[in-house]
């Protein structure tokens, strides 16, 4: 038995040229392992190929070169069995305009050969709040309401991995965090989620494992505790009680300083190397009265702007 829900090794995928758009490599050579029962987040700004990756995990998209397997089965050898492992919901909001709500989960749970006594139809339009909605048709639903027809469609034949491509994008507080709840109750119960997403707090927030990716490469790809320890500095924020001067920056010549307010002024450091008292002892020591002080670390959003930085 293998560890990983998703292992991915090499992939890469060259869109051919046609007649809307020239020859495009979405994807060099990625190499992923999502293990078993993690919130992995695959980060990366728009056109990175997360898309891309998701479809070709789908099924959806033909790679160029790669291997790819779902729950241990190689999607080269058996498509089909790799698809009852996994639940994909796309980016894109298709629906089906002629069936409801509650016809659409039948109709795809009888795709995936499931038998009318085994289905959880109803249990799945309870849980995503589609109960009032249930003989909707989709064309009637909110783009909200479209995408949790979308995941509950992803989740009929009760996958191992679920897939997220996008889902919050245009949707309201509420139905994210609903959303967010239920996907929480799914991986704690063992579920592998892949989240995509371009909201850095969203992986932040969820997520215990993160991949960056930027032009089809993977730039990162850790723990998000070792991520966000990628930029270990911290910035300390000091207020004074009078002016500070260039004598006080002075103060500081191997430590990157700026003036916030005339009597506010922003030191940033690597805890590693200096102790926070060091610096506050220097002020002190040249008869600086401190009023106040506060300390940031970097969020995620930071440590994505530092490494596509450095890559590019
Ligand atoms: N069907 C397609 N034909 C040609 N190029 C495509 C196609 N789909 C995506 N691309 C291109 O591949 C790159 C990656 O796209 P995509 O995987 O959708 O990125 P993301 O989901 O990270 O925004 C982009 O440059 C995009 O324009
Ligand atoms: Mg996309």
């Amino acid at each position: 038995m293998t560890d990983f829900a998703i292992e991915i090794s090499n992939l890469g995928k060259t869109y051919k040229k046609s007649k809307r758009s020239a020859e495009k490599t979405a994807l060099q050579s990625i190499n992923l392992q999502i293990k078993k029962g993690s919130f992995f987040g695959l980060l990366g700004p728009n056109g990175a190929g997360k898309s891309t990756i998701i479809n070709i995990l789908a099924g959806l998209v033909n790679k160029t070169s790669g291997v790819v397997k779902i729950g241990g089965i190689d999607i080269d050898q058996d498509q089909q069995a790799a698809k009852f492992k996994i639940g994909i919901v796309p980016q894109e909001l298709v629906i089906d305009p002629f069936f409801n709500v509650r016809e659409t989960l039948e109709i795809y749970a009888g795709y995936y050969g499931i038998k009318k006594s085994e289905r959880r139809t109803d249990e799945i339009i309870e849980a995503l709040g589609l109960k009032d909605k249930a003989l909707a048709t989709p064309r009637s639903l909110s783009g909200g309401m479209r995408r949790r027809l979308l995941v509950a469609k992803a989740l009929v034949h009760n996958p191992e991995i679920l897939v997220l491509d996008e889902p919050t994008a245009g949707v309201d507080v509420e139905l994210r965090n609903q959303l967010w709840n239920y996907v929480k109750k799914l991986n704690q119960s063992g579920t592998t989620i892949l989240l995509t997403t371009h909201y850095l707090e969203e992986a932040e927030e969820l997520c215990d494992e993160i991949a960056i990716i930027n032009h089809g490469q993977v730039i990162a790809c850790d723990r998000k505790e070792n991520l966000m320890n990628v930029l270990s500095s911290k910035e300390l924020i000091i207020s004074c009680t009078d002016e500070i001067t260039a004598q006080t920056l002075a103060l500081f010549p191997n430590l990157q300083t700026k003036l916030l307010a005339k009597d506010k002024i922003s030191i940033t450091y690597d805890p590693e190397k200096i102790a926070v008292a060091k610096i506050l002892h220097t002020i002190s020591d040249n008869k600086i009265q401190i009023k106040d002080i506060s300390t940031k670390q970097p969020d995620l959003e930071e440590i994505f702007k530092h490494l596509i930085k450095a890559q590019s």
